[in-house]
């Protein structure tokens, strides 16, 4: 199948265009020439880019904490007492109500032109609950044309039935990762690596059991305060480490010299009115850098919004539209550990997305209003609003 165009193929720049995509993945993208193909389409002027990925979701989760948010911003402190609350709420939903929630969640993606997204557990904090959760994941994902990533975030906080941290801890590492691996329902294991949640020693507990059962790493770090959790991320060989508010000159250095991204989530930084992470230092150092939505019960609850994820990278972050375009695609496909994935070259996933826009300047001046024209994953076509 062949893709043509005469507006802008981003973040590459190229117009005219010509894009052909076989098995699946782009095989080839060009200058437009005469061609055999028997499928051809023409995509006129809309803009092209790749498929949008958010590395950094969570919406396995029931209940409502809008009431929170509202006190934060009066002076109330973040605790892990709000996602305790929603803990509970989760536990007391049963599978049909929260594979509903789920199922919306997911699908309110790809008419934001997300085609590929990182689902965490993480509210039920015990085995049962945690393997729950994961399995609502891949009920929902295997029934939606949208690439899923699953990931245990079994350390998200410490549940009030565990004697001690360290024995939550213990828990996690020895029964929860290697259950959840043996049933193949996560890719990777996360966990909340800051000050009132999970220590360092606990990060290295369970990133040895994580590797043990074959499972990719992925840390929240530098969110509440800097700990270094960057720098063990980047020791222990973590795909991604996201947040990243409170990192600092040191902790750039060692992100840039690492094969591990720096997932930025501008969202929850604006809600919680936190410092925001060190975008352009990142970028001038060379650090691989990725923008999710970090979609949450408690600090960003906008599923869906990848586009303005993009805008806000460019206006508040200091990243230029095709950084930001780049960090959204390229760097959340490096994010999840997918060869390829969000770039124009061949070999690569065949996501795309045609917009109702000319330019991807279109991101940053209509902020979060941008929409999908026409959508293909793995190189087939899919409603943008599925049914
Ligand atoms: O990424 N920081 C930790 N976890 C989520 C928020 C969880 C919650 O408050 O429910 C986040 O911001
Ligand atoms: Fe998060």
């Amino acid at each position: 199948m062949l893709l043509t165009g005469t507006g802008r193929l981003a973040p590459i720049g190229l117009s005219p265009w010509a894009l052909r995509i076989e098995g699946g993945r782009i095989t080839w993208i060009g200058a437009p020439h005469e061609a055999d193909d028997a499928e051809r389409f023409d995509l006129g002027d809309a803009l092209v880019t790749p498929g949008l990925v958010d590395p950094h979701t969570h919406p396995v989760f029931a209940g409502d904490r809008s009431d929170e948010a509202a006190a934060r911003l009066e002076g109330a402190p973040y605790t892990d007492g709000g996602i305790l609350r929603t803990m509970r709420a989760t536990r007391d939903a049963d599978d049909g109500t929260l594979e509903a929630l789920v199922d919306a969640r997911l699908r309110a993606a790809l008419p934001a032109g997300t085609t590929t997204v990182e689902c965490k557990s993480g509210y039920g904090l015990s085995v049962a609950e945690e393997l729950r959760h994961l399995r609502i994941i891949r009920g929902v994902a295997d029934r939606l044309p949208i690439r899923v990533v699953a990931t245990l975030l079994g350390a998200h906080a410490v549940p009030p039935e565990a004697t001690s941290p360290e024995g939550y801890v213990r828990l996690v590492a020895d029964e929860m990762i290697p259950a959840a691996a043996a049933e193949g329902l996560a890719d990777f294991v996360d966990v909340f690596a800051d000050a009132g949640f999970f220590d360092l020693a606990a990060v290295e507990r369970i990133a040895g059991a994580a590797a043990a059962a074959g499972l990719g790493l992925r840390l929240h770090a530098e969110q509440l305060q800097r700990t270094g959790a960057a720098e063990l991320g980047v020791r222990l060989g973590a795909t991604s480490v996201d947040h990243l508010e409170q990192l600092d000159a040191v902790g750039v250095t060692a992100l840039a010299g690492s094969g591990t991204v720096a997932t930025l989530l501008p969202a929850p930084a604006i809600v919680l009115r936190d410092r925001l992470p060190p975008a352009r230092a990142l970028l001038d150092a060379g650090a691989t850098v990725a923008l999710a939505s970090d979609a949450n019960a408690g600090t960003y609850g906008g599923f869906g919004t990848m586009p303005l994820i993009v805008g806000l990278g460019a206006t508040l972050l200091g990243m230029s539209v095709s950084e930001a375009l780049t960090a959204a695609t390229a760097g959340g496909g490096a994010a999840l550990g997918i060869t390829g994935l969000g770039k124009l070259e061949a070999g690569a996933p065949a996501d795309l997305v045609a917009w109702e826009a000319d330019h991807e300047g279109a991101f940053a001046l209509r902020l979060g209003a941008v929409r999908p024209h026409r959508i293909w994953v793995t190189g087939r076509e899919v409603p943008v609003a599925p049914v």
